[in-house]
């Protein structure tokens, strides 16, 4: 019997977990897709391809010429290209597509909380009296801050931001979570930070920073996310495995 071919398009720990998880399924032949840029990835379940597939087209013709059956994108929230290259690839391949998306965070009483719409916006947001400022964003778009020199930054992200920011206060942090909730709270108390900018990313692994600020008042720059495309998604890897099973079950097989 041939097994259904499964396109994972990954970087995040849901995405490792869904692979693990279906790679139990003796009827899945699975890919985890990764976009290359992490210095030192992640060991993966499953058997992994790196880069960019070369935009929407690019995916479409991968999907085609290695005959996948089922794509997923199990990307983080705000990875917006891809997963909007993901929608287009499925649409004119016509392969079966469903995406992973965590539930955002949603505001608490005591949660201080300035909503914005992107990075950009985030900068201004800042006010113009200096402040010392937590950047938990990445490091991709940390140069947004550039406009804002007065502030002093702290900045954590997996792989050194580079360039370093053009600013005279920056300091940097290295790390990969999940970060809990004590910890980030030290960090916050030792760096004496008044606000964090933060995406809203949703999920347990990075909240322990939104729950410290609560904790200590501090105000939190609360990057939104994109209005999601209309497509089928699963909140958790177990909804994920339930919609496998769903399409790959014997009715969805012949068309009922
Ligand atoms: N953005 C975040 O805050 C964030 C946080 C944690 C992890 N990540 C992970 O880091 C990766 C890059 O994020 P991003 O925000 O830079 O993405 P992005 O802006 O949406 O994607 C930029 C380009 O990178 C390539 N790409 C992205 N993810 C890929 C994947 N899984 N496999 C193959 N190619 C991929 C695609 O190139 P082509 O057009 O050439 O195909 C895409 O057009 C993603 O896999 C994401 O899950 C992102």
């Amino acid at each position: 019997m041939r097994r259904h071919r499964i396109l994972i398009l990954g970087g995040t720990t849901e995405a490792r977990q869904l692979a693990a998880a279906l790679s139990q399924r003796p009827d899945c032949d699975l890919l985890l897709s990764l976009a290359g840029r992490t210095a030192e990835p992640m060991a993966q379940p499953v058997p992994v391809r790196s880069g960019g597939f070369g935009g929407s087209d690019g995916l479409a013709a991968f999907l085609n010429e290695e005959k996948f059956d089922l794509l997923i994108d199990a990307t983080h929230p705000f990875a917006a290209r891809i997963s909007h290259n993901a929608v287009i690839a499925a649409r004119t391949t016509g392969i079966a597509f469903f995406a992973m998306r965590r539930p955002v965070w949603q505001q608490q009483p005591g949660d201080r909380w300035t909503r914005v719409s992107t990075i950009a916006e985030a900068v201004p947001a800042l006010g113009a009296a200096p402040r010392c400022v937590f950047l938990a964003i990445g490091r991709q778009e940390a140069f947004h801050f550039n406009n804002a020199p007065q502030h002093r930054y702290v900045i954590r992200s997996v792989d050194p931001v580079s360039p370093p920011l053009d600013v005279p206060d920056a300091t940097y942090i290295l790390a990969t979570g999940p970060f809990e909730e004590d910890a980030e709270r030290e960090l916050l108390e030792r760096n004496k930070v008044d606000v964090i900018v933060a995406k809203n990313s949703g999920g347990a692994a990075t909240y322990g920073k939104i729950a410290a600020a609560r904790q200590l008042g501090i105000e939190v720059i609360m990057v939104e996310r994109q209005q999601p495309a209309e497509i089928s998604t699963a909140n958790t890897v177990e909804d994920a495995l339930g919609l496998v099973d769903h399409l790959f079950s014997p009715e969805m097989k012949r068309g009922v």
